[in-house]
């Protein structure tokens, strides 16, 4: 399904590393992982796709623009761009290590989440890769998915 170049930030952890397995598990063999930390325990868990390691803090846009060299320095292109802020998608409460310690269950929350739990980071990370992905979403544009349990419902 992904043939080309995945650009994705954040990937160390949560939401960011759940959308670099998500496109591997989609067929993508070429995945730039971008983030502060420390990206091998990630780049371990996507067996079979190369990877390029890139150190960078995306709030510093020099740094985007060098890791963005980097990736189309080695493989002369970037198709698809999931960064941590920018894409399209607004989660709800997400089960990552950013989350720790917030409670969302039946019993704390069934009149403001239908749902009454959590988000857990491949279900963001299958919306992301929904969106990138041009035979699913070929006719999608600028869109706001909300991918949040259902609070809106009430
Ligand atoms: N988890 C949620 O419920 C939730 C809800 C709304 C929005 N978000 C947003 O989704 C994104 C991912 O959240 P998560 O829950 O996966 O968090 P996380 O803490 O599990 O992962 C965030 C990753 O981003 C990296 N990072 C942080 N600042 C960076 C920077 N300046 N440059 C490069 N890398 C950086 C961290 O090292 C970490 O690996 C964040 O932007 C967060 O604000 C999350």
């Amino acid at each position: 399904m992904f043939t080309g170049v995945a650009f994705i930030t954040g990937a160390t952890s949560g939401i960011g590393q759940a959308t670099a397995q998500s496109f591997a598990r989609k067929g993508a063999k070429r995945i730039v992982l971008v983030d502060l930390g420390d990206l091998s325990v990630t780049v371990s868990l996507l067996r079979g796709v190369e990877t390029l390691s890139v150190q960078a803090d995306v709030s510093d846009e020099a740094q985007v623009k060098a890791a963005m060299a980097a990736a189309v320095n080695k493989w002369g292109r970037v198709d698809y761009a999931a960064m941590a802020q920018l894409n399209n998608d607004a989660p709800g409460l997400v089960e990552t290590p950013m989350t720790a310690g917030q409670v969302i269950t039946e019993d704390s929350a069934p009149d403001v989440l239908p749902m009454a739990r959590p988000g857990m980071p491949e279900e963001l990370a299958d919306v992301i890769t929904f969106m990138c992905c041009e035979e699913a979403a070929s006719y999608v544009n600028s869109v706001m998915w909300s991918v949040d349990g259902g609070p809106m419902v009430h």
